[in-house]
């Protein structure tokens, strides 16, 4: 795991890079776990800095809809709590906003609000929070909140999806992503996306997070830098095989007089930047 740390105009970003381990089993969980330490230490710097008062509003960007969407906000107000009780400062009310897509099941977190809330009263007693928890769809590549409305930003696992899939991937073949196969020209495409995008998330954060807020993404990555190496994009360069038999497979036995099996084979890619 390797971590980094930026400061630029007034707000703190730190950056967790976990390798993919292959015994991990849950990766995001595991990923989720990972950050909690560093979480922690963000969170100690904003309330000696009473960067937060009487509330502290903290936004899950990807905050997807399963069973790891309130482990995170959980573990960010255990870590309030705690450290409001270590420097005997008045625990703040809590205002949770969950990001994700339009298209997120934000329903499914909501059945499971009751259930979150209880608990919550139940560890922490009557007089904790209150805690309001909101769903905020919307893409992050765009703005979500009001001007310096947030004092603490988590984001795991996700700013590896692109907003959308580079130009200029006709060379790509039938590969579904960058691959051992990809010219060079696939691995820039796939970088200038990630970088312009990754630029206009951090733009958009600057504007919503109050000065001297924090945000803290986690990300996974590949251990080895060459993408050239064979191992580094396994799973993908499997999957796209996968497709290319279904789709061969479906073009024999089907044969639709329109259909150009290599047009299907070539104009499919994913919009994912690997590390
Ligand atoms: C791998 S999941 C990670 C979920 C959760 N954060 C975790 O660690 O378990 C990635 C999530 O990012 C979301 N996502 C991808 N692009 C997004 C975007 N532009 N804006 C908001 N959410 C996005 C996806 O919908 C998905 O729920």
């Amino acid at each position: 795991m390797v971590t980094f740390y930026y400061y630029f105009s007034n707000h703190s970003v730190l950056l967790v890079l976990c390798y993919e381990d292959k015994q991990m089993g849950n990766i995001t969980e595991t990923g989720i776990r990972k950050a909690v330490p560093f979480q922690k230490l963000l969170i100690k710097g904003l309330a000696n800095h009473n960067v937060f008062n009487d509330c502290f509003t903290v936004a899950d960007l990807g905050c997807s809809s399963g069973k790891n969407t309130l482990l995170v906000a959980s573990n960010i107000i255990d870590i309030v709590h705690e450290v409001c009780q270590e420097n005997d400062r008045k625990v703040p009310q809590f205002q949770v906003c969950l990001n994700d897509l339009f298209g997120n099941d934000f329903n499914n977190i909501f059945k499971l609000l009751p259930d979150f809330y209880a608990k919550l009263k139940k560890d922490k007693g009557e007089g904790f929070g209150p805690c309001f928890v909101s769903a905020v769809p919307g893409s992050f590549y765009g703005r979500l909140f009001p001007n310096q409305s947030l004092h603490f930003v988590n984001s795991a696992n996700c700013n590896h999806w692109l907003s959308q899939v580079p130009r200029g991937l006709e060379s790509n073949g039938s590969n579904i992503c960058m691959a051992r196969a990809s010219p060079p020209n696939v691995y820039q495409a796939y970088q200038n996306q990630f970088h312009d995008d990754f630029t206009k998330f951090l733009q958009m954060r600057s504007e919503e997070v109050v000065h001297g807020g924090s945000m803290i993404l986690t990300f996974f990555v590949r251990e080895v830098a060459d993408p050239t190496i064979a191992d580094s994009f396994a799973q993908l360069e499997l999957l796209g095989q996968s497709l290319v038999d279904m789709i061969k497979e479906v073009y024999i036995v089907v044969s639709y007089p329109n259909l150009n099996s290599n047009i299907l084979l070539t104009s499919f890619n994913y919009s994912v930047w690997h590390y």
